[in-house]
Protein backbone atom coordinates (compact mmCIF):
# COMPACT_ATOMS: atom_id res chain seq x y z
CA UNK A 1 0.00 0.00 0.00
CA UNK A 2 1.05 3.40 -0.64
CA UNK A 3 0.11 6.96 0.79
CA UNK A 4 -2.55 7.47 -1.95
CA UNK A 5 -4.39 4.49 -0.91
CA UNK A 6 -5.28 6.18 2.31
CA UNK A 7 -7.19 9.26 0.86
CA UNK A 8 -10.81 9.47 1.31
CA UNK A 9 -11.77 11.52 -0.84
CA UNK A 10 -15.60 11.55 -0.29
CA UNK A 11 -17.79 14.62 0.55
CA UNK A 12 -19.99 13.37 3.51
CA UNK A 13 -21.85 15.04 6.01
CA UNK A 14 -21.47 13.69 9.62
CA UNK A 15 -23.34 13.93 13.18
CA UNK A 16 -22.75 11.83 15.77
CA UNK A 17 -19.69 10.84 18.30
CA UNK A 18 -17.45 8.19 18.47
CA UNK A 19 -15.16 6.91 21.47
CA UNK A 20 -11.85 4.96 21.59
CA UNK A 21 -9.73 3.93 24.39
CA UNK A 22 -5.61 3.31 23.02
CA UNK A 23 -2.52 2.32 25.02
CA UNK A 24 1.10 3.84 25.01
CA UNK A 25 3.62 1.08 24.19
CA UNK A 26 7.54 0.72 25.16
CA UNK A 27 9.77 -0.09 22.46
CA UNK A 28 12.37 -2.75 22.81
CA UNK A 29 14.44 -1.69 19.47
CA UNK A 30 13.92 2.06 19.41
CA UNK A 31 12.97 4.75 16.73
CA UNK A 32 15.48 7.64 17.04
CA UNK A 33 16.09 9.36 13.74
CA UNK A 34 13.74 10.40 11.57
CA UNK A 35 13.28 11.65 7.72
CA UNK A 36 10.77 14.52 6.51
CA UNK A 37 7.27 13.25 7.15
CA UNK A 38 7.63 10.93 9.70
CA UNK A 39 9.69 8.33 8.13
CA UNK A 40 11.67 6.75 10.37
CA UNK A 41 15.64 5.88 9.77
CA UNK A 42 15.39 2.17 11.20
CA UNK A 43 12.73 -0.23 12.39
CA UNK A 44 11.58 -0.22 15.41
CA UNK A 45 9.84 -3.30 17.83
CA UNK A 46 7.23 -2.99 20.82
CA UNK A 47 5.07 -3.58 22.89
CA UNK A 48 2.20 -2.59 22.90
CA UNK A 49 0.96 -1.67 27.29
CA UNK A 50 -2.62 -2.52 28.66
CA UNK A 51 -2.90 -0.07 31.43
CA UNK A 52 -1.55 3.66 30.47
CA UNK A 53 -4.45 4.50 27.85
CA UNK A 54 -5.67 7.59 26.70
CA UNK A 55 -9.89 7.52 26.53
CA UNK A 56 -10.78 10.02 23.51
CA UNK A 57 -14.40 10.57 22.31
CA UNK A 58 -14.39 13.00 18.76
CA UNK A 59 -18.05 14.43 17.83
CA UNK A 60 -19.04 15.70 14.29
CA UNK A 61 -21.37 18.01 13.18
CA UNK A 62 -21.89 19.67 9.71
CA UNK A 63 -19.85 23.38 10.21
CA UNK A 64 -22.30 26.24 11.74
CA UNK A 65 -19.99 29.41 10.63
CA UNK A 66 -16.74 30.05 9.18
CA UNK A 67 -15.01 30.33 12.39
CA UNK A 68 -12.62 27.71 14.03
CA UNK A 69 -14.31 24.28 14.06
CA UNK A 70 -12.28 22.27 17.04
CA UNK A 71 -12.85 22.27 20.73
CA UNK A 72 -10.33 20.13 22.50
CA UNK A 73 -11.21 19.57 26.22
CA UNK A 74 -8.46 17.52 28.59
CA UNK A 75 -9.30 16.20 31.57
CA UNK A 76 -12.59 18.10 32.14
CA UNK A 77 -11.51 21.75 30.80
CA UNK A 78 -10.86 23.69 27.93
CA UNK A 79 -6.77 23.00 26.76
CA UNK A 80 -5.70 25.60 23.97
CA UNK A 81 -2.51 24.05 23.65
CA UNK A 82 -3.90 20.46 23.10
CA UNK A 83 -6.47 22.49 20.59
CA UNK A 84 -3.36 24.31 18.47
CA UNK A 85 -1.28 20.77 18.77
CA UNK A 86 -4.69 19.09 17.42
CA UNK A 87 -4.80 22.02 14.50
CA UNK A 88 -1.80 21.62 13.19
CA UNK A 89 -2.11 17.96 13.38
CA UNK A 90 -5.47 17.89 11.42
CA UNK A 91 -3.66 20.19 8.61
CA UNK A 92 -1.34 17.64 7.90
CA UNK A 93 -4.24 15.09 7.52
CA UNK A 94 -6.94 16.92 5.90
CA UNK A 95 -6.61 15.18 2.84
CA UNK A 96 -7.04 11.55 4.27
CA UNK A 97 -10.14 12.65 6.07
CA UNK A 98 -11.32 15.58 3.80
CA UNK A 99 -14.49 16.03 6.41
CA UNK A 100 -12.32 17.69 9.53
CA UNK A 101 -12.58 20.90 7.02
CA UNK A 102 -16.43 21.29 7.12
CA UNK A 103 -17.66 19.98 10.58
CA UNK A 104 -17.31 21.69 13.58
CA UNK A 105 -15.35 19.13 16.10
CA UNK A 106 -15.38 18.57 19.66
CA UNK A 107 -13.10 16.50 21.17
CA UNK A 108 -12.82 15.17 25.30
CA UNK A 109 -9.96 13.17 26.24
CA UNK A 110 -8.16 11.91 29.51
CA UNK A 111 -5.49 9.78 30.56
CA UNK A 112 -5.70 7.23 33.13
CA UNK A 113 -1.97 7.15 34.18
CA UNK A 114 -1.27 9.96 36.75
CA UNK A 115 -0.56 13.72 35.90
CA UNK A 116 2.54 14.72 36.11
CA UNK A 117 4.25 11.07 36.05
CA UNK A 118 6.39 11.92 33.21
CA UNK A 119 5.16 9.54 31.09
CA UNK A 120 4.33 10.76 26.92
CA UNK A 121 1.16 10.28 26.61
CA UNK A 122 1.36 11.03 22.93
CA UNK A 123 1.35 8.04 21.38
CA UNK A 124 -1.82 7.01 23.32
CA UNK A 125 -3.51 10.24 22.65
CA UNK A 126 -2.91 10.19 18.71
CA UNK A 127 -3.71 6.29 18.60
CA UNK A 128 -7.36 7.26 20.40
CA UNK A 129 -7.54 10.23 18.12
CA UNK A 130 -6.98 8.02 14.83
CA UNK A 131 -9.11 5.59 15.67
CA UNK A 132 -11.89 7.67 15.96
CA UNK A 133 -11.55 9.50 13.01
CA UNK A 134 -10.88 6.08 10.74
CA UNK A 135 -14.18 4.98 12.57
CA UNK A 136 -16.14 7.89 11.44
CA UNK A 137 -14.62 7.27 7.58
CA UNK A 138 -15.97 3.68 8.21
CA UNK A 139 -19.39 4.59 8.67
CA UNK A 140 -19.52 5.45 5.35
CA UNK A 141 -17.44 3.02 3.84
CA UNK A 142 -19.20 -0.30 4.50
CA UNK A 143 -16.69 -1.71 2.65
CA UNK A 144 -14.10 -0.95 4.57
CA UNK A 145 -11.84 -4.08 5.88
CA UNK A 146 -10.42 -4.58 9.23
CA UNK A 147 -7.04 -4.94 8.04
CA UNK A 148 -7.53 -1.46 6.16
CA UNK A 149 -9.00 0.06 9.06
CA UNK A 150 -6.02 -0.72 11.36
CA UNK A 151 -3.65 0.02 9.00
CA UNK A 152 -5.17 3.68 8.52
CA UNK A 153 -5.14 4.02 11.78
CA UNK A 154 -2.24 3.51 12.52
CA UNK A 155 -0.59 5.67 9.62
CA UNK A 156 -2.57 8.44 10.57
CA UNK A 157 -0.97 7.98 14.26
CA UNK A 158 2.41 8.24 12.60
CA UNK A 159 1.85 11.23 11.19
CA UNK A 160 1.21 12.56 14.31
CA UNK A 161 3.43 11.06 16.40
CA UNK A 162 5.90 7.90 14.83
CA UNK A 163 5.73 6.26 17.56
CA UNK A 164 2.28 6.44 18.00
CA UNK A 165 1.75 4.23 15.05
CA UNK A 166 2.97 0.90 16.93
CA UNK A 167 -0.54 1.37 19.78
CA UNK A 168 -2.86 0.64 17.15
CA UNK A 169 -2.56 -3.50 17.50
CA UNK A 170 -0.73 -5.42 20.31
CA UNK A 171 1.37 -7.26 21.77
CA UNK A 172 4.14 -7.08 20.03
CA UNK A 173 4.29 -4.90 16.42
CA UNK A 174 7.23 -3.39 14.20
CA UNK A 175 7.33 -0.22 12.18
CA UNK A 176 9.43 0.72 9.65
CA UNK A 177 11.05 -1.98 7.10
CA UNK A 178 13.34 -4.64 7.94
CA UNK A 179 13.90 -7.57 5.82
CA UNK A 180 13.27 -9.50 8.60
CA UNK A 181 9.32 -9.69 8.56
CA UNK A 182 7.93 -9.48 5.22
CA UNK A 183 4.82 -6.82 5.51
CA UNK A 184 6.97 -4.04 7.60
CA UNK A 185 7.24 -0.79 5.94
CA UNK A 186 7.72 2.95 7.12
CA UNK A 187 3.98 3.97 6.72
CA UNK A 188 2.27 1.70 9.18
CA UNK A 189 2.76 -1.03 12.11
CA UNK A 190 2.23 -4.63 11.57
CA UNK A 191 0.95 -6.68 14.75
CA UNK A 192 4.06 -9.69 14.92
CA UNK A 193 2.15 -11.30 17.66
CA UNK A 194 1.78 -14.29 15.64
CA UNK A 195 5.20 -14.63 15.32
CA UNK A 196 6.32 -14.03 19.01
CA UNK A 197 6.40 -16.44 21.36
CA UNK A 198 3.80 -17.49 24.26
CA UNK A 199 6.02 -16.11 27.07
CA UNK A 200 6.04 -12.28 25.85
CA UNK A 201 2.42 -12.54 25.37
CA UNK A 202 1.82 -12.17 29.12
CA UNK A 203 4.85 -9.79 30.02
CA UNK A 204 5.09 -7.08 32.60
CA UNK A 205 6.07 -3.24 32.36
CA UNK A 206 6.43 -2.09 35.62
CA UNK A 207 7.58 1.67 35.05
CA UNK A 208 9.27 3.20 37.79
CA UNK A 209 8.48 7.09 37.98
CA UNK A 210 12.18 8.66 38.72
CA UNK A 211 11.04 12.15 37.98
CA UNK A 212 7.81 13.49 37.51
CA UNK A 213 9.07 16.73 35.43
CA UNK A 214 8.34 17.72 31.95
CA UNK A 215 11.57 16.61 30.20
CA UNK A 216 13.84 19.61 29.25
CA UNK A 217 14.55 18.35 25.56
CA UNK A 218 11.13 17.01 23.65
CA UNK A 219 11.89 13.72 21.44
CA UNK A 220 11.14 16.23 18.26
CA UNK A 221 14.12 17.77 19.31
CA UNK A 222 16.33 14.65 19.89
CA UNK A 223 14.99 12.77 16.70
CA UNK A 224 16.31 16.11 15.14
CA UNK A 225 19.53 16.03 16.81
CA UNK A 226 20.33 12.89 14.97
CA UNK A 227 20.76 14.55 11.75
CA UNK A 228 24.12 15.62 12.71
CA UNK A 229 25.02 13.40 15.76
CA UNK A 230 28.44 11.38 14.47
CA UNK A 231 27.51 7.65 15.43
CA UNK A 232 23.80 7.98 13.46
CA UNK A 233 25.08 5.99 10.55
CA UNK A 234 26.46 3.14 12.75
CA UNK A 235 23.54 3.54 15.24
CA UNK A 236 20.89 3.18 12.00
CA UNK A 237 22.65 -0.04 11.10
CA UNK A 238 22.89 -1.55 14.58
CA UNK A 239 18.96 -1.16 15.44
CA UNK A 240 18.42 -2.71 11.82
CA UNK A 241 20.55 -5.44 12.86
CA UNK A 242 18.75 -5.76 16.18
CA UNK A 243 15.33 -6.01 14.62
CA UNK A 244 16.84 -8.95 12.76
CA UNK A 245 17.89 -10.95 15.95
CA UNK A 246 15.43 -9.82 17.95
CA UNK A 247 13.11 -12.07 15.51
CA UNK A 248 14.19 -15.22 16.32
CA UNK A 249 14.55 -14.21 20.18
CA UNK A 250 10.52 -12.97 19.95
CA UNK A 251 9.80 -16.35 18.09
CA UNK A 252 12.18 -18.81 20.12
CA UNK A 253 11.07 -17.10 23.57
CA UNK A 254 14.63 -16.64 24.11
CA UNK A 255 14.63 -14.13 27.34
CA UNK A 256 18.58 -13.79 27.67
CA UNK A 257 18.67 -12.66 23.85
CA UNK A 258 15.82 -10.35 24.53
CA UNK A 259 17.65 -8.81 27.97
CA UNK A 260 20.81 -8.19 26.13
CA UNK A 261 18.91 -6.48 23.47
CA UNK A 262 16.50 -4.25 25.49
CA UNK A 263 19.38 -3.11 27.74
CA UNK A 264 21.37 -1.93 24.59
CA UNK A 265 19.10 -0.02 22.75
CA UNK A 266 17.82 2.09 25.73
CA UNK A 267 21.59 2.75 27.00
CA UNK A 268 22.43 3.28 23.09
CA UNK A 269 19.68 5.81 22.59
CA UNK A 270 21.03 8.07 25.68
CA UNK A 271 24.56 7.79 24.70
CA UNK A 272 23.04 9.34 21.39
CA UNK A 273 21.67 11.77 23.50
CA UNK A 274 25.34 12.61 25.38
CA UNK A 275 26.53 12.48 22.28
CA UNK A 276 24.56 14.97 20.48
CA UNK A 277 25.50 18.47 19.69
CA UNK A 278 24.30 20.10 21.98
CA UNK A 279 24.16 17.26 24.14
CA UNK A 280 21.71 16.68 26.95
CA UNK A 281 21.43 14.10 29.90
CA UNK A 282 17.46 12.76 30.68
CA UNK A 283 18.77 9.95 32.77
CA UNK A 284 18.56 10.86 36.73
CA UNK A 285 20.56 10.10 39.83
CA UNK A 286 18.16 7.21 40.30
CA UNK A 287 17.67 6.24 37.47
CA UNK A 288 21.21 4.86 37.12
CA UNK A 289 20.64 3.09 40.60
CA UNK A 290 17.34 1.73 39.55
CA UNK A 291 19.27 0.44 36.64
CA UNK A 292 22.46 -0.89 38.97
CA UNK A 293 19.88 -2.70 41.17
CA UNK A 294 17.67 -4.47 38.31
CA UNK A 295 21.03 -6.03 37.03
CA UNK A 296 22.71 -7.11 40.75
CA UNK A 297 19.19 -8.89 40.85
CA UNK A 298 19.73 -10.09 37.94
CA UNK A 299 23.13 -11.75 38.68
CA UNK A 300 21.95 -12.53 41.89
CA UNK A 301 18.51 -14.41 41.35
CA UNK A 302 19.01 -15.43 38.19
CA UNK A 303 15.76 -14.50 37.08
CA UNK A 304 14.93 -12.66 33.80
CA UNK A 305 14.07 -9.39 34.15
CA UNK A 306 15.73 -6.01 32.31
CA UNK A 307 15.05 -2.79 32.16
CA UNK A 308 14.55 -0.83 29.40
CA UNK A 309 14.19 3.22 28.80
CA UNK A 310 12.77 5.92 27.00
CA UNK A 311 13.15 8.92 26.16
CA UNK A 312 13.01 9.93 29.81
CA UNK A 313 14.03 9.46 33.44
CA UNK A 314 11.95 6.25 34.20
CA UNK A 315 12.51 2.60 34.19
CA UNK A 316 10.60 0.26 32.37
CA UNK A 317 11.27 -3.24 34.40
CA UNK A 318 10.36 -5.82 31.90
CA UNK A 319 9.55 -9.45 33.45
CA UNK A 320 7.92 -12.59 32.53
CA UNK A 321 4.55 -12.84 34.17
CA UNK A 322 5.31 -16.20 36.41
CA UNK A 323 8.12 -14.37 38.50
CA UNK A 324 5.48 -11.33 38.84
CA UNK A 325 5.17 -12.36 42.74
CA UNK A 326 9.05 -12.33 43.60
CA UNK A 327 9.80 -9.37 41.31
CA UNK A 328 6.43 -7.61 42.95
CA UNK A 329 8.64 -8.35 46.35
CA UNK A 330 11.88 -6.93 44.89
CA UNK A 331 10.09 -3.53 43.71
CA UNK A 332 8.57 -3.13 47.09
CA UNK A 333 11.92 -3.95 49.00
CA UNK A 334 14.40 -2.51 46.76
CA UNK A 335 13.64 -0.38 44.19
CA UNK A 336 10.21 2.09 45.42
CA UNK A 337 12.92 4.26 47.28
CA UNK A 338 14.15 5.42 44.29
CA UNK A 339 11.00 6.45 42.56
CA UNK A 340 9.35 9.71 43.08
CA UNK A 341 6.72 9.78 46.12
CA UNK A 342 7.13 5.94 45.73
CA UNK A 343 5.52 5.93 42.41
CA UNK A 344 4.89 3.31 39.78
CA UNK A 345 3.10 2.00 37.76
CA UNK A 346 1.90 -1.30 36.70
CA UNK A 347 1.46 -2.65 33.34
CA UNK A 348 1.58 -5.37 30.89
CA UNK A 349 1.52 -6.36 27.40
CA UNK A 350 -2.26 -5.72 25.45
CA UNK A 351 -3.46 -5.54 22.09
CA UNK A 352 -4.41 -2.45 21.43
CA UNK A 353 -7.12 0.21 20.57
CA UNK A 354 -10.38 -0.64 22.03
CA UNK A 355 -14.04 1.30 20.89
CA UNK A 356 -16.49 2.24 23.98
CA UNK A 357 -19.94 2.13 22.95
O1 LIG B 1 7.26 9.12 18.63
P1 LIG B 1 8.24 10.08 19.19
O2 LIG B 1 8.60 11.13 18.22
O3 LIG B 1 7.77 10.62 20.53
O4 LIG B 1 9.61 9.28 19.49
C1 LIG B 1 9.68 8.25 20.42
C2 LIG B 1 11.07 7.90 20.70
C3 LIG B 1 11.31 6.85 21.78
O5 LIG B 1 10.23 6.75 22.68
C4 LIG B 1 12.53 7.27 22.56
C5 LIG B 1 11.62 5.49 21.18
C6 LIG B 1 10.47 4.73 20.60
O6 LIG B 1 10.71 4.02 19.62
O7 LIG B 1 9.35 4.78 21.16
Amino acid sequence: MNEKDFIFSKDIKLDGIVKWTAPSNIAIVKYWGKLENQIPQNPSISLTLNESITTTSLSLKPKSNNNSNLKFEFEGETNIAFEDKTRAFFKKIDKYFPFILNHDIEIKSKNNFPHSSGIASSASSMAALSACLVDFEKMNNSEMSDDFFWKKASFISRIGSGSASRSTCGPVVIWGESEAYENSNDLYAVNISNQTHEIFKDFNDTILIIDPGQKKISSTEGHKLMNKNPFSNQRYDIARKNVIDLKNILKSGDLDGFISIAESEALMIHSLMLTSNPSYILMKPNTLKVISKITEYRSESKLPICFTLDAGSNVHLLYPNNIKDKISDFINNELIKYCSSNKYIEDKVGSGPEKIN
